[in-house]
């Protein structure tokens, strides 16, 4: 089941809370988390960031986005409704002994 249809079918069974079971850790392992140090290179280039702005990363997730710019001298606060990943990027933050900052 692709995530489309994993989401498509959570919101059909599950009630507020329907985020819980669609946000989970294997999402560190699509493919299109390969792109994050280019999305980042391309937010920078597209408003022209000069390395001294502040970023509020907000639905961070786990944080791939917050800690390339923190990989690159930003200061980066991410927030997200979901703890497993709130947890995971404070780890990622911690074992490359990057500052973060975040709330969930
Ligand atoms: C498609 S993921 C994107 C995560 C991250 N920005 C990335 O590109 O890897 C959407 C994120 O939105 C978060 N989210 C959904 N509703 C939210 C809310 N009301 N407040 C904060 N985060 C929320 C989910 O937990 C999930 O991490």
């Amino acid at each position: 089941m692709c995530k489309g249809e994993k989401v498509n079918s959570t919101l059909k069974s599950s009630g507020k809370n329907w985020y819980k079971e669609i946000w989970g850790l294997d999402i560190k392992n699509q493919s299109w988390v390969e792109n994050t140090v280019d999305e980042v290179a391309f937010i920078i280039k597209t408003l022209k960031l000069n390395g001294k702005e502040k970023i509020l990363d907000m639905a961070c997730g786990f944080g791939r986005h917050s800690l390339e710019f923190a990989r690159r001298g930003y200061e980066v606060v991410g927030v997200d409704i979901t703890k497993d990943y709130v947890d995971d990027a404070i780890k990622s933050a911690d074992h490359e002994k990057l500052k973060e900052e975040s709330a969930s």
